[in-house]
């Protein structure tokens, strides 16, 4: 017979021991728990199914002061990516933003990953997509290369625009009349892919019929030249055509998305338009995130410096 060693033990050191020895084999237990637990759900087991949902994309919530709809805010965190890019580093990372901008209540994020790859980073894209808890805005060009990501990563929505290399930013609409087929098979393989598209226009009756005709779910109206008009008349102007051409894309059963240029100062008559579905706005609301946020960040740096 094998002496059971907690006997040679002297008898002070006997309870010590056992309690030792139960926290060892919790310890255990609790490790190998984990470790099967972390193998489910690599397996995609019961675990992988408890994981948040990817597209919890909001409908319009009810406005409390009007009988009307309050448009969803899809915030474009494109311009976090740009300050990174500057300097081809980690920080500040468009993720780290989207996680924020949820927190704050945007609705969506939208992204674009250009062609030339100028801010958004396809790894971006590919993190974003398992991470956002509200819905991935996509705007992208009618290139096959982009298509075959976005189908690949399976955005809320993908957002067509036209995308010139030598532009600082998206300058006018995609000219859809003027390049039906092109557009209508990138749209055709977005749409086998579940992925609901939207089509970046000039607020034109033209634009808004091709696009109806092409079968997109909605428009994204440029409200470009309503936010770069030189005085108020021309604003005012500019103003009226988003909401008489609003109307029209209402008609033509699409769904109404709007955004280019807008800021705290000129966002709320945009908003105000009757049927507007969703607002994506990113250079003002970093730009203010910047302002807002400086001061705090120069005195915790301080605070390193003189600690
Ligand atoms: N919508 C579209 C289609 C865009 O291309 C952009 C700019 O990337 C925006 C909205 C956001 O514009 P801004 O940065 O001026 O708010």
């Amino acid at each position: 017979m094998v002496a059971n060693p907690m006997n040679t033990l002297p008898k002070q050191f006997q309870s010590r021991r056992t309690g030792l020895f139960f926290f060892e084999t919790i310890l255990a237990t609790g490790v190998t728990l984990l470790v099967s637990l972390y193998k489910t759900r690599k397996k995609g087991g019961p675990i992988a199914d408890l994981a948040v949902p990817r597209y919890t994309f909001p409908s319009n919530h009810q406005n409390p002061r009007q009988d009307t709809l309050m448009p969803l805010l899809g915030v474009n965190i494109d311009h976090v990516a740009t300050v990174r890019q500057a300097r081809r580093t980690y920080e500040p990372d468009p993720v780290h933003a989207a996680v924020l901008a949820e927190q704050g209540g945007a609705d969506g994020i939208t992204v674009h990953l250009r062609e030339d790859r100028r801010h958004i980073q396809d790894r971006d894209i590919r993190v974003l997509s398992e991470m956002l808890r509200v819905g991935m805005n996509f705007e992208m060009a009618v290139e096959q290369e982009i298509t075959d990501i976005a189908c690949e990563v399976l955005p809320k929505q993908a957002t067509l625009v036209p995308e010139k290399r030598e532009e600082v930013t998206t300058e006018g609409g995609l000219d859809v009349s003027g390049q039906k087929e092109r557009i209508h098979q990138c749209i055709e393989q977005l749409k086998e892919k579940q992925i609901s598209v939207s089509l970046f226009i000039d607020p034109d009756e033209e634009q808004i019929t091709a696009s109806a005709e092409l079968g997109v779910d909605a428009v994204e109206l440029h409200t470009g030249a309503y936010a770069d008009a030189a005085d108020d008349a021309t604003q005012q102007q500019e103003l009226a055509r988003l909401i008489q051409t609003s109307k029209y894309v209402l008609d033509a059963g699409l769904t109404l998305n709007m955004g280019h240029g807008l800021t705290y100062r000129n966002v709320t008559p945009v908003a105000q338009i009757a049927g507007v579905h969703e607002l994506n706005i990113g250079h003002s609301i970093i730009s203010h995130a910047v302002m807002v946020g400086l001061e705090r960040a120069v005195r915790e740096m301080k605070q390193l410096i003189n600690a």
